[in-house]
């Protein structure tokens, strides 16, 4: 049974990726520092796989990426039990765009300090293989609304889509350059939102959600009496903004096909989209999410928020043919599973 490396492990995305490893039988060292994201969702994790703690098979660890002696002792420790990790998922950094806007350096030294000083600690322990979070935010803007390859042009508009971009250059750079052969998977993510189907883990942002789907279930709570739409006058199909929402467990499953698809190879660097490859609108996600839920889902149309764009859709071919991997779970079932989460868990991981 081999053992995978999880940064950031406990967050949204990371937790139902642990999940899913879990089930497929690994053995996981999950490092997070907490800031943004709650142990208890690791614990809901293996309660859901194993119906207790299972302490064997997935260890916690609090703590920052940017702690090298930390990291140092973590790899050691693998080298001790004989475990050493077969590869890393490296979820772990921060993510609000606004936030890098008015706080750059906070998002240069979490994102790209932490990156290096891990990627530094596993060339040293041997350890090559890396599935990376990037974002589809790193490309940049275009008018035309066409569906984005991996080789669409990049623009990153803001601190947290530059340190995402650099990681990725990091990365390009270690596989071009080094005398060792490095593994890579760069998954650049499109709009992930839904929720595991126990309605056990989910989506716990702290403070006023910035992204929508979490915004529309706190309305749904009635925590918001209305969601704001940013602009019904863009050049989409009903003039609202269009992105690619794509199922958390799917994207989680993404993970797990870049990873395997790794260890078979002998060397690789790859950039990789994660969507549907299907566009809706902000108003075909409320009148969904109204439907399945059969709740009132109030909203105001609002001016456009500064720096958005209209459309935002992933080609998403190449995951399709390179990792046999494709998208199950539609819409309605991302709106189902993610108000489950949600009104079961009303102030997320805290009671
Ligand atoms: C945003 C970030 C992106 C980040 C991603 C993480 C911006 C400009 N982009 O992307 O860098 O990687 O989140 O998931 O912040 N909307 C509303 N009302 C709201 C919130 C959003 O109408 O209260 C609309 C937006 O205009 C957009 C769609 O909903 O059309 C999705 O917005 P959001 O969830 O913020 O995601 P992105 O803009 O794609």
């Amino acid at each position: 049974m081999s053992t995978i490396f999880v940064t950031g492990g406990a967050g949204f995305i990371g937790s139902h990726t642990c999940l899913l490893l879990l089930q497929k039988g690994y053995k996981l060292v999950v490092l997070d520092s907490l800031i943004n994201s709650s142990k208890i969702s690791l614990e809901r994790v293996s309660e859901i796989v194993f119906q207790k703690y299972n302490s064997e098979r997935i260890k916690f660890i609090n703590g920052d990426i940017r702690n090298n002696d930390l990291l140092e002792s973590i790899f050691n420790d693998a080298v001790l039990n004989r475990e050493e990790f077969e590869g890393v998922i490296h979820f772990a950094g921060l993510k609000a765009v606004g936030e890098s806007v008015s706080y750059p350096l906070k998002y240069w030294d979490a994102n790209v300090n932490g990156s290096i000083t891990l990627l530094k600690v596993m060339d040293k322990y041997n350890c090559r293989t890396i599935v990376f979070s990037s974002s589809a935010t790193i490309y940049k803007k275009t008018e035309n609304n066409l569906k984005l390859t991996e080789n669409s042009k990049i623009k990153p508009s803001n601190p947290y889509g530059e340190t995402k971009y650099v990681i990725e250059k990091i990365l390009n750079n270690l596989f071009r350059f080094s005398s060792s052969k490095w593994k890579i998977a760069s998954l650049r993510y499109f709009n992930p939102i839904g929720a595991h189907k126990s309605g056990l883990i989910g989506e716990n942002p702290s403070g006023i959600p910035n992204n929508i789907f979490p915004f529309i279930t706190q309305v749904g709570l009635k925590k918001f009496d209305y969601l704001k739409v940013f602009g019904n006058d863009w050049d989409t199909y009903d003039g609202s903004g269009v992105r690619d929402y794509i199922h958390v467990m799917d994207l989680a499953e993404g993970h797990v096909a870049a990873m395997e698809y790794l260890f078979k190879l002998d060397e690789k660097n790859i950039n990789i989209n994660l969507g549907t490859g299907i566009g809706t609108s902000v108003f075909d996600l409320i009148s969904t999410f109204k439907k399945v839920n059969k709740i009132e889902l109030p909203f105001k149309v609002v001016g456009r928020r500064d720096g958005d764009i209209g459309y935002l859709v992933a080609n998403n071919s190449l995951a399709k043919s390179l990792l046999n991997w494709e998208p199950s779970l539609n819409l309605e079932e991302m709106c189902i599973d993610g108000w489950n989460w949600q009104k079961n868990n009303p102030n997320g991981f805290q009671n």
